[in-house]
């Protein structure tokens, strides 16, 4: 019986290497997919993998995220890329939509993927692997900032699965079936946990607050706008067509130093970011959503919004300039801050101007330090009878 211990988890990795590449697969005792189906439709909400662009992009922020990043190992050629996103694309199918992958030793655990989304992205070596000459420019580590504190155990990557549902046993399960059926393929680098505000804890919509106290995410384009797809959506034509529906992701870990900005007081706080704690309005008047007057003067003369504060230092006049934020919190082994991400066509004009002014003078940065990145080509999305990766692997 398949049932646990050293040995069944060793046969698991078989049995699913297997079954991805088309040999028939055996079915230990317990493992019956069928057995995973749930009638009650707790945790039932599934969000479908397949379209022009992938899930987790643009999809409502979910309460849970991890992302996991590996590294290829040396004999990792491009048939062997070709085999690992085969088996990739079936894991996510299979996990995104609540069926248990084959070979799911606990296909229970499969069963409510509540919201599960897997996005997958490249690093620099995995494109070089398959072929010189693809490469973006952008798609390498960041030029380096005078604040950084950078440390390598959460910096760069290979290949990224980022999970993101709102139940974290749905997150560890399908994190763990994907770990398992590419490890002849790559070895572990880093992950990162983080977490917004869980389902039912806040009305829909609300934008996440962080681990600061402030409302964190107001100004960002929305998918709605007419030009959202060029400021996220990879549209070349060139060497790196293959990304075309694709997107840039910057990761940064933030760390957050809470013991000294508890310190500060609250009109100094809200000055920091030239936003209110309460409902993140404005300084300058009104609600979240009121754009801020940057011109505005108090009696003194002086402007409202501080000529050090975090979203005057962060505005774009430059529409070509802007990125789509998907922050999330994190808090663990005694360390809080802020996992930021976010999405553009290319760092080097979008992320990289805005941190180089936030780099010089923002508030901010009295109470956080920046101390890891990594820079990934999410891969475009992919129709059913597709496989992700197929653009860059032909
Ligand atoms: C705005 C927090 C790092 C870019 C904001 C706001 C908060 C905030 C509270 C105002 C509300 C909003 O519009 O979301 C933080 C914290 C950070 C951090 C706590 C670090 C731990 C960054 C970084 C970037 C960035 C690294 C990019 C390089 C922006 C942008 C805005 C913004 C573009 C909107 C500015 C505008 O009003 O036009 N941030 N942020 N932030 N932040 Fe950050």
């Amino acid at each position: 019986l398949l049932t646990g211990g050293a040995a069944g988890v060793g046969i698991g990795a078989v049995l699913g290497l297997g079954a991805a590449l088309g040999v028939p697969a055996l079915q230990g005792a317990g493992e019956d997919p069928a057995a995973a189906s749930t009638d009650d439709g707790f945790g039932a909400e599934s969000i479908s993998c397949h379209g022009t662009h992938q899930a987790g992009i643009v999809t409502p922020p979910a309460a849970h995220v991890r992302y996991v990043a590996y590294t290829l190992l040396p004999e990792t050629d491009k048939a062997a890329l070709q085999r690992m996103f085969r088996i990739i694309t079936g894991d996510v199918e299979g996990l995104t939509s609540g069926a248990a992958p084959l070979a799911d030793s606990e296909p229970e655990l499969a069963a409510r993927p509540s919201a599960l989304t897997i996005t997958v992205g490249v690093g620099p070596a995995l494109v070089d692997r398959v072929g010189a000459g693809r490469k973006p420019e952008w798609l390498a580590p960041l030029p380096s900032f005078e604040r950084d504190k950078l440390s390598e155990i959460h910096g760069g990557g290979d290949l990224l699965v980022l999970l993101q549902a709102d139940d974290p046993l749905a997150i560890a399960h399908a994190a763990r079936m994907i770990d398992r059926d590419i490890r002849s393929f790559v070895k572990p680098h880093w992950t990162q946990q983080g977490f917004r505000q869980t389902r039912g804890a806040e009305k829909p919509g609300t934008t996440m607050r962080n681990l600061m106290g402030q409302v964190d995410g107001t100004v960002n384009p929305s998918p709605k706008e007419k030009d959202f797809s060029s400021v996220i959506w990879a549209e070349s034509t060139g060497s790196d067509a293959w990304l075309a529906g694709g997107s840039a992701l910057v990761v940064r870990r933030i760390r957050m130093e809470l013991d000294t900005w508890e310190m500060v007081d609250r009109p100094g706080r809200e000055q920091t970011i030239g936003r209110t704690l309460s409902d993140g309005a404005p300084l300058t008047g009104g609600s979240e959503h009121t754009a801020i007057d940057f011109d505005a003067k108090d009696s003194k003369g002086l402007p409202v919004i501080p000529s050090f504060a975090h979203t005057r230092r962060a505005h774009s006049t430059d529409p070509s300039e802007r990125i789509f934020r998907r922050g999330a919190n994190y808090d663990e082994g005694g360390e809080s801050g802020l996992i930021f991400a976010c999405y553009q066509q290319d760092p080097l004009r979008q992320f990289v101007p805005i941190q180089r002014r936030l780099d010089e003078l923002d508030l901010l940065n009295e109470w956080v330090t920046h101390v890891g990145s990594a820079v990934f080509a999410i891969l475009p999305g992919f129709k059913q009878g597709e496989q992700l990766g197929a653009s860059l692997l032909a």
